[in-house]
């Protein structure tokens, strides 16, 4: 699969990532049972997972956005910039944070701190994916779906340079 310059392999399955998903919705239902947590996507690239996530879970919930950028071309900027969002009150809320990836965790550090300015009762974290060679702030990652090395990778929400977010399953970078 090609998306302008690079050329793109098959790498996560479309079965492996409902069967992560599923998982951790189980574990938010049970975690959450007496609760009702405020769910907030990471968008862009979560926007897949939280959907699919969200059908999974039978407590109630509420849904929420929030957009950053910090990703230029297959790299890390390292900075994380806020586009739109966190702007309902939190205050007293059990919050769970949906990203499609954590990578250097700057991104997740960056909205913690946000968050804990609302004062919400609880902040956690789910991501779908997960590298752990790449990280460089310690992240407290309660769910976590597929760990993957440090590769670069496209689909299922998640995109090279704008494309590639409609995939079903999850292409990596042709070696
Ligand atoms: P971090 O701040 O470095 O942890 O990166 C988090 C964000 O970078 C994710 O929410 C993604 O949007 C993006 N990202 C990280 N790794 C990849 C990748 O392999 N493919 C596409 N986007 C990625």
């Amino acid at each position: 699969m090609k998306i302008n310059d690079k050329t793109f392999v098959p790498y996560i399955r479309e079965n492996e990532l409902q069967e992560a998903i599923l998982s951790i919705a189980q574990a938010i239902n049970r975690d959450y049972a007496d609760r009702k947590p405020m769910l907030i996507a990471v968008l862009n690239g979560a926007f897949m997972f939280a959907s699919d996530l969200i059908k999974c879970l039978d407590i109630e919930v509420e849904v929420s956005f929030v957009k950053v950028k910090s990703y230029e071309g297959t790299q890390s900027s390292g900075k994380v910039k806020q586009l739109f969002g966190l702007d309902a009150p939190l205050e007293g809320k059990d919050v769970i944070l949906l990203e499609d990836i954590v990578d250097t965790g700057h991104t997740v550090q960056y909205l913690i701190k946000l968050l804990e300015e609302k004062k919400p009762a609880s902040i956690s974290i789910a991501s779908l994916l997960f590298k752990p060679d790449a990280l460089q702030i310690p992240v407290d990652l309660q769910y976590k779906g597929i760990e993957i090395p440090n590769i670069f990778v496209v689909g299922y929400g998640l995109d090279y340079d704008g494309f590639g977010r409609q995939y079903k399953e999850i292409y990596c970078l042709e070696e």
